[in-house]
């Protein structure tokens, strides 16, 4: 008998999330199945992104999902998403879902789709991707950290991130993030004799050392691994440049390092970097609005990522112009930046259309919940990023683990073009 998707029922409740503030979780039942989604937050979050709650917060959202979009919704069909996604445009009626909350958007979405996969039985990957989607994408994680994730006298970068290319199973690939990060311990605390092993909002250790020290360290640590493993652990950067810029000044402000560096200077700093540390990603080495800063990096890098995050922000409209003039090569895919599953996607896809490689990423503030790893193995995207190390990064890689199980000899890594 072909199973029923029609929603019958939405409830909406608070939860909490990795830095123990409060975010919505909404559960979805279908007639013959159940999905459940909760929405994570950022920190260092760009200016165009969707506004994540409404005003008065998680409750007003709760209000909004049993008022207005759950009387809306109830009754269609939980494989139609963009019919879905379409209500829940029209009930917020603006661009940036500031009536409903993009995080509202976000968990709407995702438990529609939970629940459209359940419905039929299928994994969510299966379900969004089809079944003959069988790559995994390589984890790019954060193992040095500071920025807006980490108080007090950390790195002014705000990640320093570990991109295993070589690996040829996921598995493989997770164990040597984590190994890498083991390793980083070690050397730290002979860098820095007040580091406590203290960590930031990711799981990323979070010593009082320099930008430079910071990348020497990771360079030795990827070196080590790629030697013992014997397959290339390779490097990378969010510079998350927008938290660095001083509008006023027109530069960007390392505290820690107490340097400045205009834009021309902060392109030759990371092309530097680049060549230096062989670095295989760096994410927003400009700041949000930067096209042109962007544009002249991508063309004077070679095989390296150049991704856009707060540049971006998930947003269809944004990847256009970029696309148009060339600025960067991959961008970040975030869901609640923009708000809606169908919205995410028709993103990823116009990225992949246009060779930018799709980085399906988490937030600082995360939940338990894995969806985004089902998303990212449904799109085919090269790399996933979530992390290292803390049980809510963990729930996305040990899910990814377990899809890769289930695909068996089907599965392989995906095609990481740089
Ligand atoms: P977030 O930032 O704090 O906005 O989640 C993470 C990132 O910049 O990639
Ligand atoms: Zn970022």
């Amino acid at each position: 008998m072909k199973a029923s998707t029609i929603i019958e029922e939405i409830k909406a409740r608070q939860v909490l999330n990795s830095r123990g503030n409060p975010t919505i979780e909404v559960d979805v039942y279908t007639i013959d199945g159940f999905g459940r989604a909760s929405a994570p937050s950022g920190a260092s979050t760009g200016r165009a992104e969707a506004v994540p709650f409404p005003k008065g917060g998680v409750k007003e959202a709760i209000k909004k999902v049993e008022e207005s979009i759950a009387p809306e919704i109830i009754g269609l069909y939980a494989d139609n998403q963009e019919e879905i996604d379409a209500v829940l445009h029209e009930i917020d009626g603006t661009e940036n879902f500031q009536n409903i909350g993009g995080n509202t958007a976000y968990a709407v979405s995702f438990a529609v789709a939970d629940a459209a996969a359940d419905s039929y039985g299928l994994s969510l990957y299966q379900y969004l991707g089809g079944s003959m989607n069988s790559s995994l994408p390589y984890p790019l994680g954060n193992v040095i950290g500071g920025g807006k994730h980490a108080s007090g006298k950390a790195t002014d970068i705000q990640e320093f991130l570990a991109l295993p290319v070589g690996a040829e199973s996921f598995s493989a690939a997770v164990e040597a993030n984590a190994t890498l990060h083991r390793r980083l311990k070690s050397i730290l605390g002979e860098l820095d004799a007040t580091f406590t092993g203290g960590k930031g909002d990711e799981g990323a250790w979070a010593p009082n050392i320099s930008n430079d020290e910071a990348l020497e360290a990771m360079s030795k640590a990827s070196r080590e691994v790629t030697e013992e493993l014997g397959f290339e652990c390779r490097i990378g950067l969010d510079v998350a440049a927008s938290s660095l810029w001083d509008p006023e000044k027109e530069v960007y402000v390392y505290t820690r390092d107490g340097i400045e560096r205009d834009t021309g200077e902060q392109i030759e700093y990371i092309l530097s970097l680049i060549e230096k540390y062989d670095l295989v990603y760096v994410e927003d080495p400009l700041h949000e609005d930067d096209f042109e800063g962007f544009k002249e990096l991508t063309s004077k890098s070679h095989g390296c990522l150049i991704c856009g995050d707060d540049l971006f922000v998930t947003n269809v409209n944004r990847l256009q112009r970029g696309i148009s003039i060339h600025a960067g090569n991959a961008i970040i895919i975030k869901m609640n930046q923009i708000g809606t599953l169908t919205d995410t996607w028709r993103t990823a896809r116009l990225a992949q259309e246009n060779g930018y490689v799709p980085v399906v990423s988490h937030r600082s503030g995360e939940t338990e919940a894995s969806h985004i790893a089902h998303l990212a193995v449904a799109l085919g995207a090269p790399v996933i990023k979530t992390g290292v190390v803390g049980g809510e990064r963990i729930a996305k890689l040990n899910e990814l683990i377990r899809i890769e199980e289930e695909l068996g000899e089907r599965a392989h890594m995906a095609c990481l073009k740089i």
